[in-house]
């Protein structure tokens, strides 16, 4: 086909594929199977894929629970689950989903890999929440069907998805994508490729403020979530919302901003850099500005 032609036929997608099985992978092929599609969920970790079919059917269930679910629904989510930690397992998929580690080089090197398995008409995206889109796609041989799919944590719980096109993204590659998203029951917003888009580029500076705040001892970690969560009706204090989004995720997330504006203001805190550093990267670690090896997080400082 013509590369007009390509750009003007409208795409479907049916068969979804999702590259890592972390928290962010988890809950899009959540999302997508309760959604009708069929999904398969690539790791190069098998234990992990493990983990990942347990979570999706551990919250899947908390939602028929709920009476959000029909356990009926429930189980032909699951039957629709799929996984595998060969890339050959993706080379059917619609569309593929990076949802990798927040770092430049390993997502490239994954889309590098990745490209020579799929049909020429697959659609990629990344799931990144900071890194240019334009540059990942630079790497990959579909810059045109490739673009941004910013998903939020908790997946099956919040509303928004993030939708970022590269320079060289097709329309109908973003219109394919969009529908997708609102099929998913969720509600877009459009951003320019600039570092960390609009919900980061916000969120992640006021978290980095928090940890300034507790780093020159302004106010302690209970003091400080608990003025947010009260004082702006926040859901979560900055600093348990850290911990739940991943230290090493706000790091990384910082770190693009500095560095893509070139702005001291966006200067990682000590605080946070020493965190990751320790290997206390929240929740999914058991410690980060809160301890949570008990029944209740404790504040660590
Ligand atoms: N799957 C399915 N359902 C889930 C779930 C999951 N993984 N996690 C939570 N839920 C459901 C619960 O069943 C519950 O349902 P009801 O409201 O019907 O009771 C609901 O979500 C609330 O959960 P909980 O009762 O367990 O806990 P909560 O009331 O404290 O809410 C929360 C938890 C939804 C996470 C809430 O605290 C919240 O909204 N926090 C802020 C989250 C946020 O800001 N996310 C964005 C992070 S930024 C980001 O993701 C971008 C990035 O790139 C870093």
């Amino acid at each position: 086909m013509s590369d007009a032609r390509a750009a003007k036929t409208p795409i479907t997608i049916a068969k979804v594929g999702i590259i890592g099985a972390g928290q962010m992978g988890t809950g899009i092929a959540h999302v997508c199977a309760l959604a009708g599609y069929d999904v398969v969920i690539f790791d190069i970790n098998e234990e992990q894929l493990k983990k990942c079919v347990a979570n999706i059917e551990r919250n899947i269930a908390r939602q028929v629970n709920k009476g959000f679910v029909a356990e009926g629904d429930k189980q032909a989510a699951m039957t629709r689950i799929k996984t595998g930690s060969q890339l050959p397992i993706l080379g059917d998929r619609d569309v593929v989903i990076e949802a990798a580690t927040e770092h430049e080089e390993t997502k490239k090197k994954i889309f590098k890999e990745l490209t020579p398995h799929l049909s020429a008409q697959a659609l990629l995206c990344s799931n990144t929440s900071s890194i240019s889109i334009t540059r990942l796609a630079a790497v990959t041989d579909r810059p045109e069907r490739f673009m941004g799919m910013h998903f939020m944590n908790p997946v099956p719980v919040m509303k928004l998805v993030e939708l970022i096109r590269g320079i060289a993204t097709h329309d109908t590659t973003f219109s394919a994508v969009r529908t997708f998203a609102e099929r998913l029951g969720k509600n877009t917003v459009t951003s320019e490729d600039f570092p960390a888009f609009i919900v980061n580029r916000i969120l992640m500076p006021m978290i980095n403020e928090a940890i300034y705040t507790l780093y020159e001892g302004v106010g302690n970690v209970a003091a400080i979530d608990m003025g947010m969560k009260l004082g702006v009706n926040h859901p979560m204090g900055p600093l348990e919302l850290a911990d739940f989004i991943g230290l090493d995720t706000c790091l990384a997330i910082m770190s693009t901003l500095f560095e893509g504006l070139a702005d001291t203001k966006y200067r990682p805190c000590p605080l946070l850099v020493k965190y990751v550093e320790a290997g206390w990267l929240g929740r999914k670690t058991g410690k980060g500005f809160y301890d949570y090896s008990g029944p209740e997080p404790v504040p660590t400082r």
